[in-house]
């Protein structure tokens, strides 16, 4: 044997993901070369998955700890700390938007409007929550749908939310605007930016 075939086969496969959404772009302005663009998609798509299970696993850890309410406060510092660190790590920025946010600094910029819009039509792609990717002021972007779900999802964000835990939610986050999802529905999206100068 010449070559290692898992190792084959893994090159392969990072690289067919990167040219599919390469491929869905709806991007056009962009002025960065393809290798750039699919080297920055492959590396959101690795910190996306890593912030995604952070999140998981400190959420569903905080609510078997502390409950709901509990949760709320857990949530409120761990995830902003998480991007943070993961931003630090990769070099790339990182962090959660929304429409309708709850977090103050997650609001959907101008900009972002178009890319974000599609999530909302379609936050499923083929099974799998919907990626899109463009550039903003020459800086390349990355988004990936975040779908709402019954579980456990909708006792923070949901359309019945218990009154000890939407007071809480209201304590912590007086703007809020994430309550009244149905599952199916776009919550929310990842962003991933490029810290590089365009
Ligand atoms: C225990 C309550 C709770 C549960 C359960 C919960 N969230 Fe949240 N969610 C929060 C809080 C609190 C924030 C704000 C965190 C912050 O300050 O950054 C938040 C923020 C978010 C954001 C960032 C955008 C924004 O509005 O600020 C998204 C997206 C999100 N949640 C999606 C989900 C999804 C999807 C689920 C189910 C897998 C879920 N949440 C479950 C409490 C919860």
């Amino acid at each position: 044997m010449h070559f290692n075939p898992s190792k084959h086969t893994l090159a392969l496969a990072a690289a067919c993901s990167a040219l599919v959404l390469a491929g869905c772009s709806p991007d056009t302005s962009s002025d960065k070369s393809d290798a750039e663009q699919a080297a920055f998609l492959n590396r959101s798509q690795q910190v996306t998955a890593q912030f995604q299970s952070e999140l998981q696993t400190t959420l569903s850890t905080a609510i078997g700890d502390r409950g709901a309410v509990g949760a709320i406060g857990v949530c409120q510092s761990a995830a902003p700390a998480i991007a943070q660190a993961l931003s630090e790590e990769s070099g790339l920025s990182i962090s959660r938007i929304a429409r309708r946010n709850r977090n103050a600094d997650g609001g959907l910029s101008p900009e972002l409007e178009p890319l974000y819009a599609q999530l909302e039509a379609a936050p499923m792609d083929n099974g799998a929550p919907r990626k899109v990717h463009g550039s903003v002021d020459g800086a390349m972007v990355y988004l990936q749908a975040i779908p709402m779900k019954e579980q456990p999802c909708s006792v923070c964000h949901g359309t019945n939310i218990d009154p000890t835990i939407s007071d809480a939610i209201a304590a912590a986050y007086p703007d809020d605007l994430a309550t009244g999802f149905a599952p199916g529905e776009l919550r929310g999206a990842f962003l991933v930016q490029d810290q590089a100068q365009p």
